[in-house]
């Protein structure tokens, strides 16, 4: 059955220039290109797994103003259901973001609505507890974020935390979280170890039952209690904006889950996602659709000991 994926999450309005090179402080430099793109890390994993070929309800908040309505516009263009995307009495969540000629990135983000989504209306409460599964970052309140992995958890639905931005996590998040994704920026912030993701990962094993480190363009680390940790690597592509690449990977991730694929075969599928999405400017609109996907993984490599 085509799996049903609840995402709760910010949605903003990307404001994006290309440049060959970022300016330091104090210097102005000419930009190749500006565009608007819809993002947000909540937007991106939604339209990364319902392009995966999931059914998915993106719940979250946007503004009054017509960032929010492109953003909604987006997001049902993808086939994302946005019922449960409210407009509020705020401006649409924005990120700032500076693309440089190797695809990196510097990214200021004002969440604006996406501040408001600290409770859940019992019709959020209803999505989640029959979703297959339940897509979340940190680009909200923590609060928002924490009931809804408790309710998922109450209903046996598997949470997936993307912990984006990087920030200490409660406790009480990682006891009800499934599987937690970070990417090595991240795992760095939560554990403090620098440079060796295996060893990051397995510190938070007695916390979470399940930990994912995306490593970019060397693919991904997964652990779990009791098994030893595996590599999955990532077929090498020339970056052109490498905005969404962890959002892509976790919708695409969360999509082959959900199917029941085995850990290895999703991670290499997830890692596919990404790396298409990098070859392509932009958030959600580099993000591709699962015959791409499939296209892209038909003899690919498979899971080594790590
Ligand atoms: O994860 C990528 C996203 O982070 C961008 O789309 C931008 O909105 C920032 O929030
Ligand atoms: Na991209």
């Amino acid at each position: 059955h085509t799996p049903h994926i609840a995402v709760l999450g910010s949605a903003n309005m990307d404001l994006v220039t290309y440049v060959d090179r970022a300016p330091q402080r104090g210097e102005t430099v000419t930009g190749r290109e500006f565009r608007t793109i819809p993002g947000g890390k909540g937007v991106n994993q939604a339209v990364s797994a319902a392009r995966a070929g999931a059914t998915v309800s993106m719940i979250g908040a946007v503004g009054t103003d017509s960032y929010g309505t492109q953003i909604r516009c987006a997001l049902a263009q993808s086939g994302v259901d946005t019922d449960l995307l409210r407009t509020v009495d705020a401006q649409s969540g924005t990120a700032h973001i500076v693309v440089d000629d190797k695809g990196g990135n510097a990214i200021v983000v004002i969440p604006g609505a996406n501040g408001t989504v600290d409770e859940l209306s019992a019709g959020d409460e209803a999505v989640i507890a029959t979703a297959d599964a339940l897509l979340l970052q940190l680009e909200i309140p923590v609060d928002g974020v924490l009931a809804a992995a408790r309710t998922a958890r109450a209903h046996g639905v598997r949470t997936i935390l993307t912990p984006a931005p990087a920030q200490p996590l409660p406790e009480a998040l990682l006891a009800a979280t499934d599987l937690l994704l970070p990417n090595e920026h991240e795992v760095r912030t939560l554990t403090g170890i620098s440079d060796d993701p295996r060893a990051a990962a397995l510190s938070l094993l007695p916390h979470v039952p399940e930990v994912v480190v995306t490593l970019g363009a060397r693919g991904s680390l997964y652990a779990a209690r009791g098994a030893e940790p595996v590599t999955v690597p990532a077929r090498t592509t020339t970056a052109v904006d490498t905005t969404g690449a962890g959002d892509t990977f976790a919708g695409a991730l969360a999509v082959a889950l959900a199917e029941g694929r085995p850990m290895t075969d999703a991670l290499g599928w997830a890692s596919a996602a990404a790396a298409l999405s990098v070859q392509r400017p932009g958030a959600s609109a580099s993000m591709p659709y699962r015959k791409e996907i499939d296209a892209r993984t038909s003899g690919a490599a498979k899971g080594s000991p790590s």
